[in-house]
């Protein structure tokens, strides 16, 4: 049998099967089905699945749709069906035939009985089915003439014996006489989460993270909602959907969620439209407010029909619509007066003072009413530091269109765009910058329109809007007073910094700028536009400031996330690492989830840094992932190189090699550095790791041309010893010698601890051999040299070097330091190199029993090692974005594995502890 499932039906496995069973097994007998289910939720899809299907496996498929303009003409329906069979009809005996013609060809007022009408037609069909097997398809049943609802249901409960097979599709709540028939119901749902995603990816390629997320939570799960507004979110001019004032709906999609409104009583109605008008109202309150609505008396009971008809749910004393499109539809197909006139009500009946006080009366509002758009302000407000951004930003909204003049207006939704930003929101940005566009015309709006345009992707795609174009706008809002804005606009042109090289000049502008701002050494907005424009020539400055900052900020987390970028820009990356950690829960709980994926970027790329592999894997996942459903393209690109960084760490040179490529194809179009520096830094570890220094010298060399793209002016400073472990394996240590002594003169000017780090190795491993030991030596001893992957790098080159002095003792007290240290980071390649150093060294007996640990997946030993040192249920779940039911179930299995039976014994399998581990080695 062919299996004709259209490429397009998404999903609906299950019922595909059922139906396709059901017309597979035919010649032993036929049956009926009758589908039901909402409007819109592919009944009519499935209907067409199965009639393609019958009609590829030689099934003869006869069908009928019921439509309004043919209710009131008796047969209609079956004369549809059984047209095509007609000829037949000369094989009945004639009381059928009779029978048959007098219903099809009925003129009169008198309707013929519809039971020898059926018996005919099962006759006719009979007959027909004696050539190939038959299949009905009745498509809009609840529209059918009645007449022919009587046959159908007749037919429907004998056929079991023919090889025909009558399927029928149902609104729910529409009444027909084939319900009462006893035919099997195959009720049709909403789409599972995955078949919704393919539908709206296939459908809409194109569409931005943020807005596919909006349709896929819009939607849920209906395939007419999800292809509507896919197609309007991803038709031309369009910013997104949303719901109201969000969501654009087509007319038919606000059809098939009212259409059943019509069924209900008066008193039934108006409950839903006050409920559809406030999601939180408790039935009390919409009860009272329903009341004033003129005539219709409404009581509890009224609710019953809707739940019965399946719209609404109902508790105590809670109203919940079943699909989230049912509110804003009956608001849509609602006159705009009478919506106002029930959020007048609903206004009188909420908490005096309230925020809800303050929506309804905005809501009702004809004219633009400045007090009452300052309270929308206050409700913004609160509303951000509750975390919900999007209220913030509707609250925004409807403030900008209350606003007493078009200025005030324009402000606020230049406000709106903003946070919008930060919650990465891109879909409403772009919508909020085009109503703002036609209002925010002073020159100052202007500018600051075209920042935020840019913010999204700090401007790489928006080349008109530089770092000194930036600057000049930060200089002009600050002559008019405007600190804080001063600071935002001057924040992004220095993030511009970090993205794209503005030369010189602009840097400099930038810090001179910033040290007009009437901010304190230690204000993180101010050290964060230091670290980003000068992060070398000013490292110095920075350094200082940022412990002090660090210690007296880490409770805010968006002063956290400020200076933890600053950390990591000028190579701190422990304090970058930890500042990061603390700040990004909290920016995400905020709502602010653009700035959370950036801090998880910043945690994931300082702890690639610091190779603490393990902890460092999941926070580079979310942070691509965040940055993914925030629209940020070039983040994401950032995070997806990081991954590459750490696999090649870990060993894993193709996976590695296929992150940088992945990497390379978003970043190079716009040549976004810091991506394009990552992805040449994971090219070089996994050539290094796989023993191929030439090549891995070739790709980390890069990164210090400037006129290479793949050149960021801090992050190369913190690949030097890469750099040089490489080039020491391949006879380039003139040309490293070159890089290290310009990076020398730059580091006299910063006190960073990744530059020195790397300058104390480089000195070290390039030296002359007379030079070498103090220099090793020396930079074992520096204070800069103390995270562990950065010191087993130095013992791995001094161990290799005493060997090469034929001091083999010596020699191996330095390459077993750096292997077991290697070993516990699970830098693979760089472990097997010690190995190999000692065993040159003539030790033979250090390789190791594969670990019970190394019997654990990759996720049960994150779960595992976050355990032993000392982390809950539940704070392992938020590190490593999970349930703390499945951190419970992972420990479970952990258990057995390691053959030990407490949460105390790990502590003996996972001895490094993560950060503990990196202090005491300090
Ligand atoms: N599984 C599916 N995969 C892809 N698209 C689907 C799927 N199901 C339905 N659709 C699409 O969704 C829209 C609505 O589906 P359909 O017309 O079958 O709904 P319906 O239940 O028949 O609605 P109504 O009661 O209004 O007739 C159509 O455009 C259809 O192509
Ligand atoms: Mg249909």
């Amino acid at each position: 049998m062919v299996d004709s499932r259209p490429q397009d039906l998404f999903g609906r496995e299950k019922e595909t099967d059922c139906l396709h069973e059901k017309i597979g097994a035919l010649q032993n007998g036929g049956g009926a089905v009758l589908l039901r289910g909402e409007p819109g939720i592919g009944k009519t899809a499935l209907l067409d699945m199965a009639a393609s299907h019958a009609s590829e496996n030689g099934v003869r498929v006869l069908r009928a749709t019921g439509v309004e303009s043919e209710a009131l003409l008796p047969f209609a329906g079956l004369h549809q069906l059984v047209y095509p069979v007609r000829s037949f009809a000369a094989q009945l005996p004639a009381a059928r035939r009779d029978a048959l013609e007098g219903a099809l060809g009925v003129r009169g007022s008198t309707v013929p009985d519809p039971f020898p009408v059926a018996l005919s037609a099962l006759d006719l069909l009979a007959r027909a089915a004696a050539h190939s097997p038959v299949l009905l398809v009745i498509d809009d049943v609840h529209r059918l003439d009645r007449a022919s609802s009587d046959v159908f249901a007749l037919l429907a409960r004998r056929l079991e014996s023919e090889p025909v097979l009558l399927l029928a599709a149902l609104r729910d709540g529409c009444p027909s006489p084939l319900t009462a028939t006893g035919v099997p119901d195959l009720a049709v749902g909403p789409l599972s989460p995955e078949a919704s995603a393919a539908l709206v990816d296939v459908r809409a390629p194109d569409l931005t993270p943020s807005t596919r997320a909006v349709v896929l939570r819009e939607a849920a799960g209906h395939p007419l909602a999800l292809t509507e507004l896919a197609g309007t979110a991803a038709g031309p001019g369009s910013s997104g959907p949303a719901t109201e004032p969000w969501t654009p709906m087509s007319r038919r999609l606000q059809d098939a969620f009212t259409s059943r409104l019509h069924t209900l009583p008066p008193s039934t109605r108006l409950l839903l439209l006050v409920a559809a008008c406030d999601d939180r109202a408790c039935l009390p309150e919409i009860l009272r407010a329903a009341s004033l609505q003129g005539p219709v008396r409404v009581e509890a009971s009224d609710l019953a029909p809707a739940i019965a008809a399946g719209l609404v749910e109902a508790g105590d004393d809670t109203v919940r619509f079943r699909h989230p499109l049912m509110s804003s539809a009956i608001r849509r197909s609602t006159p705009a007066d009478r919506r106002r006139a029930v959020h007048a009500a609903l206004a009188r009946y909420v908490t005096a003072g309230s925020d809800r006080q303050t929506w309804h009366e905005a809501a009702a509002a004809t004219h633009p009413d400045e007090q009452l758009a300052v309270r929308l302000d206050e409700a913004a407000h609160r509303a951000r530091r509750r975390g919900d951004a999007d209220e913030s930003v509707k609250a925004l909204e409807q403030a900008a269109r209350l606003s007493g003049d078009t200025a005030r207006g324009g402000e606020r939704l230049l406000r709106a765009a903003a946070q919008a930003v930060d919650a990465g929101r891109h879909h409403l940005v772009t919508r909020l910058l085009e109503a703002a566009e036609p209002w925010a015309t002073a020159p100052g709006q202007r500018a600051r329109l075209q920042w935020i345009k840019g913010s999204p992707e700090d401007g790489m795609r928006d080349v008109s809007e530089g770092a000194a174009a930036l600057t000049r706008l930060a200089r002009t809002v600050l002559a008019e007073g405007r600190v804080d804005l001063a600071a935002s606009i001057l924040g992004s042109a220095a993030q511009r910094c970090f993205w794209s090289e503005p030369g010189p000049a602009a840097r400099h502008g930038i810090v001179a700028l910033a040290d007009e701002l009437p901010l304190s050494d230690t204000d993180p907005s101010l050290l964060a536009i230091i670290a980003h424009a000068q992060p070398i020539d000013c490292g110095r400055r920075v350094v200082s400031g940022l412990r002090r900052a660090a210690a007296l900020t880490a409770a805010d987390p968006g002063a956290a996330r400020l200076i933890g970028g600053a950390a990591l820009l000028v190579g701190e990356f422990d304090l970058a690492q930890g500042l990061s950690r603390t700040s990004a829960p909290g920016l995400r709980s905020e709502g602010r989830l653009g700035l959370a994926a950036r801090a998880w970027g910043v945690q994931a790329w300082s702890g690639a840094q610091l190779a603490q592999l393990t902890s460092t894997v999941p926070v580079a996942e979310e942070a691509t992932r965040l940055a993914r459903d925030t629209g940020q393209t070039y983040l994401r690109g950032l995070g997806i190189a990081t991954e590459a960084r750490i696999a090649a760490l870990q060993g894993r040179h193709e996976r590695a090699l296929e992150l940088a490529g992945e990497a390379e194809r978003i970043a190079l179009p716009v040549a976004a550095r810091p991506v394009l520096a990552t992805v040449q830094l994971a090219r070089g570890l996994a050539a290094m790791g796989a023993g191929r220094f030439h090549e891995a010298y070739g790709h980390l060399r890069r990164m210090h041309d400037p006129k290479d793209p793949a050149h960021q002016i801090a992050l190369r400073c913190y690949a030097l010893i890469e750099l040089t472990d490489a080039a020491v394996h391949c006879g380039e240590r003139d040309s490293a010698r070159s890089v290290t002594a310009e990076m020398t003169r730059a580091a006299s000017r910063t006190s960073s601890s990744g530059m020195h780090s790397g300058l104390a190795y480089a000195r070290a491993a390039l030296a002359e051999d007379t030079d070498a030991e103090g220099l090793f030596r020396a930079a074992l001893d520096d204070a800069s040299c103390t995270w562990p992957f950065d010191r087993a790098r130095l013992q791995l080159a001094y161990g290799q070097w005493l060997r090469r002095q034929r001091r083999a003792m010596d020699s191996r007290e330095q390459l077993r330091a750096a292997e077991d240290a290697f070993d516990t980071l699970g830098t693979v390649p760089w472990a097997n190199r010690a190995r190999q150093e000692l065993l040159a060294s003539g030790e033979f007996s250090r390789r190791r029993e594969p670990a019970a640990r190394d019997r654990l997946t990759r996720q049960e030993s994150q779960v595992a090692q976050l355990a032993a040192e000392g982390l809950t249920n539940r704070e392992i779940a938020e590190r490593l974005f999970l349930s703390p039911r499945t951190v419970s179930t992972h420990l479970h299995r952990v258990f057995p594995k390691l053959g030990i039976s407490s949460r105390a014994a790990l502590a003996s399998v996972f001895p490094e502890r993560g950060a503990e581990y990196h202090e005491a080695s300090r």
